[in-house]
């Protein structure tokens, strides 16, 4: 596109100051508005032929990124798209980025800063744009499998743990373990690995981070897997910002084929950038009804951060100790199906105990068989991507090239 032709803008949505916006950018030399439409489910097709180098998108809901949407903007057209608003925009960068948004732009804002902004987005646009489907990332990019419960011992982290070292192990695939239980976390010491570098000295780092700073921060483990501890000193946690963590998560889904996430017992300020980032949850529970009730609350609340429930894989974990409730009294009352159950298995305590990763401790165990099938289901069989493996271990700084996403 020429310097000197204007650029062709199509706006949709609604919000306060949108009605303004559309009308200096219709008189600016620099643009063309080439269509407007409240509804961008219905516009699609005017949409799609309208030509629209970048689409404005205004939403009244500051505090959330519409999805439906920004999937119907997605599946007419591949310009840029802004999201617009007037709402309190706090926090909603880092999800929209991760949307495939390309900025978020406050109003009111002055003509001129908007232009700059759609003629900014032209340009990044340009070989950068990602389509969401049916689901929000594409399929070259690593998945972000989070593991959470509201109760804390039920084995997330032993689940986490498990799950890194056998899709490394096993799968031969590059597999991440990033550590969010930032105040208590154990990734590092169930897994063997003395922390040298944690998450804090990454997140401390200045500058841009990359897949390069990434590789410099991980920690090998002799499964194959990487691993970003949690901080060594609980106050430490504070300064692990949501916006360090998105960006982290981003970067690692360039670089890894599959990134799994260990949390705390409740959320935190890096949870939402976690959540945005999560392409299966594990929500693990144990069959016990001080933990189904938090489970619930956590589904509730889950429903109202709009997670999609498809996402989420209810895991039991210790199924059939004596005592406990059964499988189907848990499903009816949290109105959810069990997804993924995990044996009780005597070998877990002294494998946690002495540092090594289930599937390495005892490889033919209840547990690791069971992990083993659950990381084929939501990851693909070691088949099912052999041709990625020739990738693996070419190099630590590695990357997918050519994804450069902004920085959020
Ligand atoms: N399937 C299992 N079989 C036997 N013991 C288990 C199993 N899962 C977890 N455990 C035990 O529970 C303990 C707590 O697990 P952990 O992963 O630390 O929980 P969380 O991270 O949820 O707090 C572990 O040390 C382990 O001994
Ligand atoms: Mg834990």
């Amino acid at each position: 596109m020429s310097e000197t032709s204007p650029i062709k803008v199509f706006i949709t949505g609604a919000c306060a100051g949108l009605a303004e916006v559309r009308q200096s950018l219709s008189t600016h030399a620099d643009i063309e508005v080439v269509g407007t439409a409240v509804d961008p489910e219905k516009a699609q097709q005017k949409l799609a032929a309208s030509g629209a180098e970048v689409v404005l998108h205004g939403s009244s809901r500051g505090d959330r990124v519409p999805m439906t949407e920004v999937d119907a903007l997605r599946g007419a057209t591949a310009a840029p798209l802004i999201l617009v608003t007037s709402g309190n925009a706090a926090g909603l960068l880092a999800g929209a980025l991760a949307a495939g948004v390309h900025d978020v732009v406050l109003l009111p804002q002055l003509t001129e800063a908007l232009v700059f902004t759609i003629r900014k987005a032209t340009q990044l646009g340009l070989g950068r744009v990602t389509p969401i489907g049916a689901g929000r990332t594409s399929t070259t990019e690593g998945k972000v499998v989070t593991v959470f419960s509201p109760k804390g011992g039920v084995g997330k982290t032993v689940l986490a743990c498990a799950m890194g070292a056998q899709i490394a192990r096993t799968d031969g695939r590059r597999a991440l373990v990033v550590d969010l239980d930032l105040q208590f976390g154990d990734v590092a010491i169930m897994m063997g690995i003395e922390p040298e570098k944690t998450i804090y000295d990454l997140v401390m780092t200045t500058g841009e981070m990359d897949p390069e700073k990434l590789a410099g921060y991980v920690l090998a483990h002799p499964s194959g897997a990487d691993i970003v501890p949690a901080p060594v000193r609980p106050e430490d946690a504070e300064l692990v910002s949501e916006e360090r963590v998105g960006r982290l998560l981003d970067v690692a889904k360039e670089a890894y084929d599959a990134i799994i996430v260990d949390t705390p017992a409740f959320f935190q300020a890096t949870t939402l950038a976690t959540l945005d980032r999560t392409d299966h949850m594990l929500l693990v529970a144990g069959l016990d009804i001080p933990t189904v009730k938090n489970v619930k609350l956590t589904l509730q609340t889950l429903h109202l951060l709009h997670y999609p429930k498809d996402r989420i894989h209810l895991v039991l974990n210790q199924a059939g100790t004596k005592g406990d409730l059964n499988r189907s009294e848990v499903e009816k009352a949290l109105d959810l199906k069990v997804a993924f159950e995990i044996p009780h298995d005597k070998e877990v305590r002294s494998a946690v105990n002495r540092g090594v990763p289930v599937p390495m401790a005892a490889p033919k165990s209840g547990m690791t068989s069971a992990v083993a099938q659950m990381t084929a289901e939501l990851l693909g069989g070691a088949g099912a991507r052999a041709g990625r493996r020739g990738r693996r271990r070419a190099g630590a700084g590695q990357t997918r090239a050519g994804r450069g996403r902004k920085a959020a």
